[in-house]
C-alpha cells in the first residue's frame, strides 16, 4: 500500500510501532521494519547518549530497512541530555525522529538540517497545530483509548481523526486503539495515512519484554486500564493491577493536596521489573484498551501481513458494497 506516509519514511506498509519504555530496544525496532513497518527505538530506555548510539549500532545489524528513534520531552526539572541524544541519533545515520511528550521546538532544527523526518506525537489538533507550525513533517494523533499519555482532552479517535483531517495541511496517522486491519481501514477513512501501534507490538514473539507481559496483554480485556495521574494533569492509561489499586486509593484519599511524591513507590523506576522480570504488580505500566482486541502473540511479520491482507479484503468488501 502507498500513502504518504509510506512515502514519507520509504516503508512498505503504513504501520509504525511507537516508542515503548523498556520495550523499544533495538530487536522490537528492527523487527517491525524487517517487517516492512517503521519499528522505533524508545530514545530515554538508554541510560546515555552513548547507550543509545550502541543501540542504534546493534539495530542496524539487524535491519537494512528504515528505523525511527522516539524522543519523549518530558516535563521535569533536570532533563535528559536532549543535545546529546539528538547528536547520537544525526550520528547514527537515523532517518526518522517521533517526538512526543512537550513541544519540540529546540530539537526540530538539528534535526531537520540533518535530513531527518520528524513525526510528532500529541493528542489534540491545537497541538497538532502547533507541532505543523514549527516544521514536523507529520503527526501521530494519539486518541483518549491510547495507551501511556492520552492528555487532559479525553477526545477519542472516532472525533479526533476526522477534525484533525478537516485542519491539518501535513499528513497524520492514527494512534491509539489501532489493532487490525479494520483499525487500518478506518483509519485511512478518516483521512490518516497510517496507523501507529503501542500495546499491540508488545505482545508479539520479538518483543523484547517478559513473557508475563504479554501473557497479562492477551488475558486483559477493553474494561482493564485505569487512569491515574489526573489529579496531577499527567494521566497516564495503564493496566490495572494491585499497585493502581493502591494508586487511585491515594489519588481518592488526598484529593488536590496530592503530589508526585505520594505516589512514586507506584510509578518510578517499575519498568525493568515489570518488562524485563515479569513482576505484574511492581507499579503502574502504560496499556491501551486495545488489549481487548488483542488475543494472540504473532510475530511482527505474521501481525503486519495479516493487518495488510485483512485490510485488502476489507476493502474488497466495501467496494464489492459500492458495485451492488
Ligand atoms: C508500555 C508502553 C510504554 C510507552 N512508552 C512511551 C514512551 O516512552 N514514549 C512515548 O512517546 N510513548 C510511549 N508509549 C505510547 C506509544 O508509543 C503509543 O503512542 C501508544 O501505545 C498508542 O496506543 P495503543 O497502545 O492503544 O496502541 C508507550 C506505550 C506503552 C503501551
Amino acid at each position: 500500500m502507498k500513502t504518504a506516509i509510506t512515502e514519507m519514511f520509504g516503508i512498505e506498509h503504513p504501520i509504525i510501532q511507537g516508542g515503548m519504555h523498556y520495550v523499544g530496544f533495538a530487536e522490537m525496532a528492527a523487527a517491525v521494519s524487517n517487517a516492512g513497518g517503521l519499528g522505533i527505538i524508545t530514545g530515554l530506555t538508554q541510560k546515555t547518549p552513548a547507550d543509545l548510539a550502541n543501540e542504534i549500532a546493534r539495530c542496524k545489524d539487524m535491519t537494512d530497512k528504515p528505523f525511527g528513534v522516539n524522543i519523549t520531552i518530558l516535563p521535569t526539572l533536570t532533563p535528559p541530555d536532549y543535545p546529546g541524544i539528538v547528536k547520537a541519533v544525526i550520528e547514527g545515520g537515523v532517518k526518522v525522529v517521533e517526538t512526543a511528550g512537550r513541544n519540540p521546538v529546540e530539537l526540530i532544527g538539528p534535526l531537520k538540517d540533518a535530513g531527518i523526518k520528524v513525526i510528532h506525537k500529541c493528542t489534540s489538533v491545537r497541538h497538532s497545530l502547533k507541532a505543523q507550525s514549527i516544521g514536523c513533517d507529520a503527526v501521530s494523533v494519539d486518541g483518549f483509548e491510547c495507551g501511556g499519555h492520552p492528555g487532559e482532552d479525553d477526545i477519542p479517535n472516532f472525533i479526533l481523526l476526522p477534525r484533525a483531517a478537516d485542519e491539518l495541511e501535513i499528513p497524520f496517522v492514527s494512534s491509539g486503539g489501532m489493532a487490525d486491519g479494520r483499525s487500518l481501514v478506518a483509519s485511512l477513512a478518516m483521512g490518516a495515512q497510517g496507523m501507529n501501534m503501542g500495546t499491540r507490538f508488545i505482545a508479539t514473539k520479538e518483543a523484547p519484554v517478559h513473557e508475563n507481559v504479554k501473557k497479562a496483554i492477551v488475558e486483559a480485556s477493553e474494561l482493564d486500564t485505569r487512569l491515574v495521574m489526573r489529579p496531577l494533569r499527567n494521566t497516564e492509561r495503564v493496566m490495572n493491577n494491585a499497585a493502581v489499586e493502591r494508586l487511585l486509593e491515594k489519588e481518592k484519599e488526598l484529593g488536590d493536596a496530592l503530589t508526585i511524591q505520594d505516589i512514586l513507590p507506584e510509578v518510578a523506576g517499575v519498568y525493568p521489573s515489570i518488562m524485563q522480570e515479569g513482576d505484574m504488580d511492581k507499579g503502574a505500566w502504560s496499556c491501551g484498551m486495545v488489549a481487548g482486541l488483542i488475543n494472540d502473540i504473532p510475530t511482527c511479520k505474521e501481525l503486519i501481513d495479516g493487518i495488510m491482507s485483512d485490510a485488502e479484503k476489507i476493502l474488497a468488501r466495501m467496494n464489492a458494497m459500492q458495485a451492488a
